[in-house]
């Protein structure tokens, strides 16, 4: 009995220490201590020993009882740290760089446009939209661009073909043709045509010309367009709100000039320069940034608005210029590349 007791014993310890499963765990339970197991089956025989032995039996029954469960409870506690381990995986080293994408942001050019929205929408504009397929009435003709203006040009302007049917785009002339706009001040138009007067909008978005890409051209930018037509507007309405637009987006010591020039949309035209030297990478003293001049009376009475009894102001200028100057990008295609070691500064 005692080597039968001995054998189970370093059998069970055995079994046992390999054991990693609850299944696994469950079968040696049963084939231990179950009603068929092997300790039981020695217990059992306790009836057929004489008498005299009983008690010393017993107790060396009970020890090895005792070590049984013992090595099941050791067993039991192996398991359940095992099953813990695999829910909880691998050890996780806290000094590494999170996995997770940081939180996202916006785009350095959607930036400059909604802090310039935000600028102008302080003092009355709201923003309009109009469609990038324009027609040759609303980007030139309407806007006192004569037909043989270069612009024009199939050189510059992107044309669709003639049988290119837009129904979200409204042609004013059945015969005119469909182009890619060439400059926001298309929505000067369609803004004028939908009402009269006061009139205070801006109008950002993007334009196409067919310009070769280099480090400050490209065939699609964007540009943000100002329009404002009331009684009685005057150049120094225009200086003033150019001087607040500019020292609001680029700071107090921000001075703009104006260059006389042509338009055919405005007259007077000029185009205004910055001076913003506490800006990084600039090294020039004046920065062409737009172009801008009184609404052409031709402009005025052309969309039915009474020139004698309205004026206007109206500016043009490039997003793109805008924020490299801001912000001190020497590359206009930056920002297309969506490379995101460029995009990361502006979070
Ligand atoms: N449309 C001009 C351009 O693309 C910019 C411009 C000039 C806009 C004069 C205007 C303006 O509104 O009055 O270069």
């Amino acid at each position: 009995m005692e080597s039968l007791l001995s054998a189970l014993q370093e059998k069970a310890q055995a079994d046992l220490a390999a054991i990693r499963t609850r299944p696994e765990l469950e079968a040696a339970k049963a084939r231990l201590v179950g009603p068929n197991g092997e300790l039981t089956a020695l217990m059992k025989q306790m009836g057929s020993v004489p008498k005299e032995q009983r008690p010393a039996l017993g107790k060396r029954i009970n020890e090895a009882k005792a070590l049984v469960q013992a090595l099941l409870d050791a067993a039991l506690q192996r398991v359940v740290d095992g099953e813990i381990a695999a829910q909880v995986g691998p050890a996780i080293d806290v000094s590494l760089p999170s996995p997770d994408a940081g939180p996202g942001t916006f785009h350095p050019l959607t930036q400059v446009r909604e802090e310039m929205c935000r600028i102008l929408r302080k003092v009355g504009f709201t923003v309009a939209d109009g469609p990038e397929v324009e027609t040759e009435y609303y980007c030139f003709d309407a806007l006192n661009t004569p037909a043989d203006h270069p612009a024009r040009d199939a050189q510059d302007t992107f044309y669709l073909p003639r049988d290119a049917a837009f129904a979200n785009v409204s042609k004013h002339r059945a015969d005119e043709r469909y182009l890619l706009r060439t400059h926001t001040s298309s929505v000067q138009i369609r803004t004028l045509l939908k009402g009269p007067p006061p009139i205070r909008i801006v109008s950002p978005g993007r334009v196409y010309r067919r310009d070769t890409t280099d480090a400050t051209h490209s065939a699609n930018f964007h540009q943000l367009e100002c329009l404002y037509v009331d009684r009685n507007v005057t150049v120094r309405d225009l200086k003033a709100l150019l001087d607040y637009i500019f020292t609001s987006l680029l700071g107090k010591d921000t001075k703009t000039r104006f260059r006389p020039h042509y338009f055919g949309y405005t007259e007077p035209s000029f185009e205004v320069d910055l001076s913003a030297r506490h800006l990084p990478k600039v090294n020039k003293e004046w920065i062409e940034i737009g172009g801008c001049g009184m609404v052409d009376p031709i402009v005025l009475d052309g969309v039915g608005h009474d020139s004698r009894v309205w004026s206007g102001y109206a500016f043009g200028m490039g997003l793109e210029r805008l924020a490299m100057l801001l912000y001190g990008i020497d590359d206009i295609r930056y920002f297309y590349q969506n490379d995101l070691r460029f995009l990361r500064q502006f979070a």
